[in-house]
C-alpha cells in the first residue's frame, strides 16, 4: 500500500478542504499544471452551500493545442511499452489512487455535492476499474487469418492513439476512469476534459499519474467550458478518438465533430428509464429497488429509474409503500453524509424545479416532495419527489430530468407496458419486475434499450458492457467492449514464395 505524497498541486487541492478557495494551475500537460494561456479562470462551487471553493484555468484552443501536442509526443513511448509493464504501471497507479482516496472523496463531495460515503464508493470503483483494465494490457490478442498455403495473414490490435475524454459532473472521477483506464491499458494517451462544475478530482488524477511514474503527457487535462475547451479538443484534427458522456444535445455536437474529422466516437447519453412492475412482482423488493434507482446520486444518473410503470392491480398499494419509504430518505450537505445531497449546480436545480412545475401544471398528482426540503435554504437541494397519474405525453414523462423525481404510470396489459417503455426515443436502460420468467425474457428482447435489468436495478459492474441505443448513444463501455474502443485491428499479410 502506497503512502500519500505532497506535491504543490495536491497541497493546493487539500487547502480547499480547510475552507480556502485557491486558484489552481489546472491545465495539465507534460509540463505539469499551469494557468490557461489566456490567463482566464472560472469558478467552481460547493453545491451544498453555493460557496466558491476554487478558481480553475479557463482552457481554450491554445490550451487544447498544448494538450494534444503533449499527448502526441508521449504516444510512442507509451504505445511501445511492453504490455505487461504498462499493466504493472497502471496497477501502481491504482495503488497511488487508493492511497489518496480520502482526499479524492472529500474533494468530490465538496465539488459535486454527493454524500461522502457515496464519494468513497466512487473512489473504490475508480481503483477497481484501473485494476480491471490494467489486467487487459497484456491480453489484447489479435487474430490469425487462414488464407491458404501461399500466405500468412494476421491482425494485431494496435492502440488508437491520442484519445479525448469529455466527462460529466455526476460521477466526475468515475466517468473519467471508466474510459481513461481502458484507453491507457490499450496503450493510448488520454486527454481529459472534466465538467466545469466538478473538475477537481480529475486534475488531482492527472497529478497522481505523474506521482505513479507514468511518462509525462500520457495523461493530460484541460479544464474549462464545453463550448471552449471541450469543442477545441473534440474538433482537433490531431486526435484519434473521442469518448463522451453527457447530454443528448452535446452528444450530437460531438458526433458531428467526429464525423467531420472521421474519428471514432463513443457517446453515452441520457435516458428516461422505465421500470415495468407487474402484479406478480415481489413488491417489497421492487419498492427498495425503485427507491435506490431513482434517488441514488440525487437522481443524477444516466441510468436512474425515472418512469415507474405499474400494473393496475398493485398500482395504489405500490405507490403507498413507495411514498412511505421515500419519506425516510434523508437529505443533507454531502459532508453530513445523509442518503442524498444537493443537485450539482444552480442550473441543474432550476432545470429540475422547472420539470416539477410543468408536471404540476400538466395535472400530475404530487404524492411527495415537489420543492426544497425544509431547513435547507442554502445550496441546490430538491426533496425526493413522486408524481402519479402522469400524462405520458407531457414533458415530465418524456425529457430527462436528472433529479430526484419519480413519475408513475398505470397499465393493464403487457402490450401497454411495452408501448409505454418504448414510446420515447431514449434507449439506455429498462427494468422488468415479475416472477414470470417467460414474460421477463420476452420483454428483455422487445424493449429497446442498451441494458435490461430483471428484478433488480444497477445490475452490472466493471465487466458488463453498458451503453445506449437510439438517442441514448453509440458504442459500449466497460468490460471487453470498453477496451475494444481503444484499439484498431491492423492486418498484416505475408506472401510465402514457393
Ligand atoms: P453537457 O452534455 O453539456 O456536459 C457534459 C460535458 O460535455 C461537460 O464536460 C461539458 O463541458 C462538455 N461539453 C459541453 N458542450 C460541449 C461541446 N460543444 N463540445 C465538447 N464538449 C462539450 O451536459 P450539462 O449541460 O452539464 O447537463 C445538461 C443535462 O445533460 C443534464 O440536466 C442531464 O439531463 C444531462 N446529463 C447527462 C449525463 C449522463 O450521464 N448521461 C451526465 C450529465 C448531464
Ligand atoms: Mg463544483
Amino acid at each position: 500500500m502506497s503512502h500519500t505524497v505532497s506535491t504543490p498541486i495536491l497541497d493546493l487541492l487539500a487547502t480547499i478542504l480547510s475552507g480556502d478557495a485557491p486558484t489552481l494551475p489546472s491545465i495539465y500537460t507534460a509540463a505539469g499544471g499551469t494557468p490557461a494561456a489566456g490567463g482566464e479562470t472560472f469558478d467552481s462551487h460547493d453545491p451544498s452551500t453555493g460557496r466558491l471553493i476554487a478558481r480553475l484555468a479557463r482552457g481554450r484552443a491554445e490550451d487544447a493545442e498544448r494538450a494534444v501536442a503533449s499527448a502526441t509526443a508521449a504516444l510512442p513511448s507509451w504505445r511501445d511499452m511492453v504490455p505487461q509493464d504498462r499493466g504493472q504501471m497502471l496497477m501502481r497507479l491504482a495503488e497511488v489512487l487508493e492511497a489518496h482516496s480520502d482526499l479524492l472523496a472529500r474533494l468530490e463531495t465538496m465539488d459535486m455535492g454527493k454524500p461522502l460515503s457515496a464519494a468513497r464508493g466512487d473512489m473504490r470503483g475508480c481503483v477497481g476499474g484501473l485494476r480491471y483494465n490494467a489486467g487487459w494490457a497484456d491480453k489484447l490478442q489479435g487474430i490469425t487469418v487462414p488464407l491458404g498455403p501461399d500466405f500468412v495473414d494476421y491482425a494485431e490490435l494496435e492502440p488508437l492513439g491520442v484519445t479525448v475524454h469529455i466527462t460529466p459532473w455526476n460521477y466526475p472521477l468515475g466517468m473519467a476512469m471508466r474510459s481513461a483506464a481502458p484507453a491507457l491499458a490499450a496503450g493510448c494517451t488520454v486527454i481529459l476534459k472534466p465538467a466545469e462544475q466538478s473538475s477537481l478530482t480529475t486534475l488531482a488524477f492527472a497529478e497522481l499519474c505523474r506521482v505513479a511514474g507514468l511518462p509525462a503527457g500520457v495523461v493530460t487535462c484541460v479544464t474549462g467550458f464545453g463550448a471552449e475547451a471541450g469543442a477545441a479538443l473534440t474538433d482537433h484534427p490531431g486526435i484519434d478518438g473521442i469518448t463522451f458522456t453527457g447530454s443528448v444535445a452535446t452528444g450530437r455536437r460531438i458526433g458531428e465533430a467526429a464525423g467531420r474529422n472521421l474519428k471514432p466516437v463513443v457517446l453515452e447519453l441520457g435516458g428516461k428509464n422505465p421500470i415495468l412492475i407487474f402484479d406478480d412482482a415481489d413488491i417489497d423488493a421492487a419498492v427498495e429497488v425503485v427507491l435506490d434507482g431513482a434517488f441514488d446520486n440525487c437522481g443524477q444518473v444516466c441510468s436512474s429509474v425515472s418512469r415507474v410503470v405499474l400494473q393496475r392491480g398493485i398500482h395504489d398499494a405500490f405507490l403507498d409503500r413507495l411514498v412511505d419509504a421515500a419519506k425516510g430518505v434523508t437529505v443533507a450537505p454531502g459532508m453530513e453524509d445523509a442518503m442524498i445531497g444537493p443537485l450539482v449546480s444552480a442550473e441543474q436545480h432550476a432545470k429540475v424545479m422547472s420539470h416539477i412545475e410543468s408536471a404540476r401544471t400538466n395535472g400530475a398528482r404530487l404524492l411527495l416532495g415537489g420543492g426544497r426540503p425544509a431547513g435547507l435554504e442554502d445550496g441546490w437541494f430538491v426533496a425526493p419527489t413522486i408524481f402519479a397519474d402522469v400524462d405520458p405525453a407531457s414533458a415530465i414523462a418524456s425529457e430527462e430530468t436528472f433529479g430526484p423525481v419519480i413519475t408513475a404510470f398505470a397499465f393493464d396489459t403487457e402490450e401497454e407496458a411495452l408501448a409505454l417503455a418504448n414510446r420515447l426515443t431514449y434507449g439506455l436502460v429498462a427494468g422488468v419486475f415479475t416472477k414470470d420468467i417467460d414474460r421477463a425474457l420476452r420483454l428483455s428482447r422487445s424493449i429497446r434499450a442498451g441494458s435490461v435489468w430483471i428484478n433488480g436495478w444497477f445490475i452490472g459492474g466493471l465487466q458488463a458492457p453498458t451503453g445506449g441505443t437510439r438517442d441514448s448513444g453509440v458504442g459500449r463501455e466497460r468490460g471487453e467492449a470498453g477496451i475494444m474502443n481503444y484499439v484498431a485491428l491492423k492486418n498484416i499479410g505475408i506472401r510465402i514464395r514457393r
